[in-house]
């Protein structure tokens, strides 16, 4: 087997890359304003009741209209699931992990038309499109390969006389509920990691981003993916989303998405109901406010480098993306001026042109967007940005403002948008007591020269991913393991040696010879 190595990402500046990218966009094109299905046990069920899917940055542009599914059809799918169980879960680990890779290979093959998807259904421009597409790829590529490390189960001792064995079996029936800020990545990596291991799944897009899951399940029946293993249910999380959080033979749930859906979700899958006899495991990743300390010898360029990016790329809408700076106070004016002068070289508009940031997801991301900039307004200075612009599509300005205490509304709350704020620290103490005071922990960053300060932050700065010297977005699967501590949830480090384990469990047997 090949080792595995991450997707490389593509060059836009090659005019052969643009060319593939505008045929994909074609070939979407040709498929936009479709009616899409649920899939059950493998039969397409079209509903009467249909949900759209439109372009965030054209709103007038239908993508799809995609069934949901309501109380009856999930209760099919949860059949249908518990039933393939019986049968998946004995396939071998080697089948199970070539579905993966098959998918993988064909994903490869349409790359650029499942990126274009992702630019017209999500709002991603270009590069960051191609990144989603390659972080689903990779999920494919390592959760296969890593599967396949389990087959044997561990090593456990035997005595004289007795044969010990350690195997690691399936859970059951799992409940993958995915965001639309990684549409394609994160929906395929969760599905894909249930199913490698031998459970079945019920599969809940966000409704904002159905289509592109759609055609992932596509890929997966092509690469051989059995009826049944995963049943695709969009539909409203008032009609189908606690049902079946809470239903009796839900196994586990994989959940990605804001903290208050997942703290909601932890809760209710907590209690027993009747007739449940498992006890659910909750995988839930959730939301960030995450910080970027930049020390008083740090390179300032790199610095302002590493903000904007984490800050402005995809718009600010990724868990890991920079929401807060704690500068030093000896070199907060001079980074500021350098962070708002690269601002202001941003563009921002319809991802299908050569733009640097696209627009937000929908209505109430722009509205609650708006509020927090009032709320900066009153809290700090406005640098630059604070506009906004929902005609065609939802567009939001890139945002910074300064003059901040650390623990101000903007400096603590998840405000998922283009929007960053700076505040002072005295000294690298104080900047690592301001980077933790907040409720979540998922990614964190330091800009500095001082080999002292990389060791303090290493062991005191409390995120579950911590980078030195660049920005705090863009960990890459099997190389930078992903998640987050304190309410940015269970720190399942998707993607990382350890995840698969979370969706199986260890079984001892002993016989005596
Ligand atoms: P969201 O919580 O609104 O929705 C996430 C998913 O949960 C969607 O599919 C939605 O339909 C579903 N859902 C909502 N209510 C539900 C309920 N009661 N029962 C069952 N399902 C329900 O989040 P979002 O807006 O899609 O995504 C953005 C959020 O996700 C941000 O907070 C971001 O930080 C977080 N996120 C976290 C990670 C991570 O790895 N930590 C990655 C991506 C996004
Ligand atoms: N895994 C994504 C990142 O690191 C969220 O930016």
């Amino acid at each position: 087997m090949i080792p595995y190595r991450h997707e490389p990402f593509t060059d836009f500046s090659k005019e052969e890359n643009r060319k593939k990218l505008d045929s994909g966009l074609e070939t979407v094109s040709e498929y936009l304003g479709k009616e899409y299905p649920l899939i059950i046990n493998g039969e397409r069920i079209y509903t009467e009741k249909k949900l759209e899917s439109y372009n965030p940055a054209q709103k007038s542009e239908t993508i799809g209209y995609m069934s949901q599914a309501g109380r009856e059809d999930a209760d099919r799918a949860m059949e249908a699931a518990k039933e393939t169980f019986k049968t998946w879960r004995k396939h071998s680990f080697e089948f199970r992990s070539d579905v993966l890779f098959k998918a993988a290979a064909i994903i490869r093959k349409r790359k650029f038309e499942f990126s274009a998807l992702l630019v017209k259904e999500a709002g991603k421009p270009w590069n960051e499109a191609d990144a989603d597409t390659a972080e689903a790829i990779d999920f494919l590529e390592y959760y296969g390969r890593k599967q396949l490390e389990l087959k044997d189960g561990a090593y456990v001792e035997s005595r004289p006389g007795e044969y010990n064995q350690f195997n690691y079996i399936s859970l059951g029936v799992g409940l993958v509920i995915s965001p639309w800020n990684f549409a394609f990545a994160i929906m395929a990596g969760t599905t894909a990691a249930a199913l490698v291991t031998g459970n079945t799944v019920l599969l809940k897009p966000s409704s904002r981003t159905p289509i592109v899951a759609y055609k992932f399940i596509e890929v997966l029946e092509e690469a051989g993916m059995p009826a049944g293993v995963v049943n695709f249910i969009p539909g409203s999380s008032r009609d189908i989303g606690d049902y079946l959080v809470e239903h009796k033979d839900t196994a586990f749930i994989s959940f990605t998405g804001s903290r208050d859906v997942g703290v909601s979700i932890y809760e209710k899958a907590a209690k027993v109901q009747d007739g449940q006899v498992n006890l659910k495991r909750v995988i839930a990743e959730m939301g960030g406010k995450d910080t970027i300390v930049v020390d008083s010898d740090a390179d300032l360029e790199l610095a302002a480098d590493s903000i904007v990016k984490s800050a402005f790329g995809f718009s600010g809408q990724k868990c890991s993306a920079c929401s807060r700076v704690i500068a030093l106070s000896d070199i907060h004016d001079e980074l500021l001026e350098k962070v708002v002068a690269k601002t202001k070289d941003l563009t921002v508009g319809n991802p299908e042109s050569d733009i640097y940031m696209g627009p937000v997801i929908d209505d109430a991301s722009l509205e609650k967007i708006e509020k927090y900039i009032e709320i900066g307004k009153q809290e700090g200075k406005l640098e630059i940005g604070g506009t906004t612009d929902n005609e065609t599509g939802h567009f939001v300005n890139p945002t910074v403002f300064s003059g901040l205490k650390h623990n101000d509304r903007v400096m603590q709350e998840e405000i998922f948008g283009p929007v960053v704020g700076f505040a002072k620290a005295d000294n690298f103490d104080q900047a690592i007591e301001f980077a933790n005071d907040t409720d979540y922990g998922l990614t964190g960053a330091v800009l500095t020269k001082n080999r002292a300060h990389i060791e303090q932050a290493r062991e005191d700065f409390h995120v579950g991913n911590l980078y030195f010297n660049r920005g705090c977005t863009g960990a890459i699967v099997g190389y930078q393991a992903f998640g987050g501590f304190k309410m940015s949830g269970t720190d399942s480090k998707a993607g990382g040696p350890d995840y698969l384990l979370l969706h199986m469990q260890g079984k001892t047997t002993s016989e005596m010879l």
